[in-house]
């Protein structure tokens, strides 16, 4: 259990049965295979286009998890995308150019805005303190949420995650703790406390914030 996303997997492992039974049915997935995250995407270059997205992560290897991504604001949901999460080690790997297409997810930790729902809070303590090293790619192939489209027509979209308080509206936080009876700031304030981020974010991500 040296590596720390296998970690993660052996935490969810032990909590699948308690999970089963206070998260709703559809929320996990394939037992013992898949680590349920919900956060906030946003359309690389217009942070406007606020995205609230359910992720299904499942892990590959101690460097990498890969997660589908759904809807969450329709009965059944959409697969609207993925995303790819790696470890410092392996971000550090990739060139400049690379780099740029992917989001840290230091703030996105810190600030409450990724949660795992229902999940008691040494778990999910233990699991944010790997995430908030981590990085992502995501693209969204089909935005259900803001064009209401029955088709996924278009390009698939490069999106990216926040990176300071002011960049989301306050409204759409709100609605998903609605959903998920969660409290974003609470987490936000308990993570102040409980979670260590890295000094910095590594150089090349999370690029948007520089036009
Ligand atoms: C950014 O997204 C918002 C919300 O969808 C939209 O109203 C605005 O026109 C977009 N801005 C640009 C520059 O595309
Ligand atoms: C959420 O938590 C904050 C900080 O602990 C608290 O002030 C606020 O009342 C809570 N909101 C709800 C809706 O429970």
């Amino acid at each position: 259990m040296k590596n720390p996303l296998t970690l993660i997997f052996f935490f969810i492992l032990l909590l699948l049965p308690f999970a089963n039974a206070t998260v709703p049915f559809g929320q996990l997935g394939p037992q013992g295979s898949v680590l349920f995250l919900n956060a906030f995407h946003f359309v690389s270059g217009n942070s406007s286009e606020e995205l609230c997205a359910d992720h299904f992560c499942a892990i590959l290897n101690d460097d990498f998890l890969q997660c589908t991504v759904y809807n969450t604001a329709t009965t059944p949901s959409h697969l609207v995308g993925i995303e790819y999460i790696i470890s410092s080690k392996l971000f550090e790997t990739l060139d400049m150019q690379e780099r740029q297409l992917w989001h840290s997810h230091s703030y996105e930790v810190t600030s409450g805005f990724l949660i795992e729902p229902s999940m008691p809070t040494t778990i999910d303590d233990a699991a944010m303190q790997i995430l908030v090293g981590t990085y992502g790619k995501t693209a969204h192939t089909w935005r259900y949420d803001a064009k209401d489209l029955s088709v996924p027509i278009g390009v698939p979209e490069l999106v990216m995650g926040y990176t300071h308080d002011s960049q989301i509206t306050p409204d759409f936080v709100n609605a998903r703790d609605v959903l998920f009876g969660s409290n974003t700031t609470a987490i936000m304030e308990h993570r102040e406390k409980s979670i260590k981020p890295p000094a910095s974010v590594i150089p090349g991500a999370d690029s948007w914030k520089y036009g």
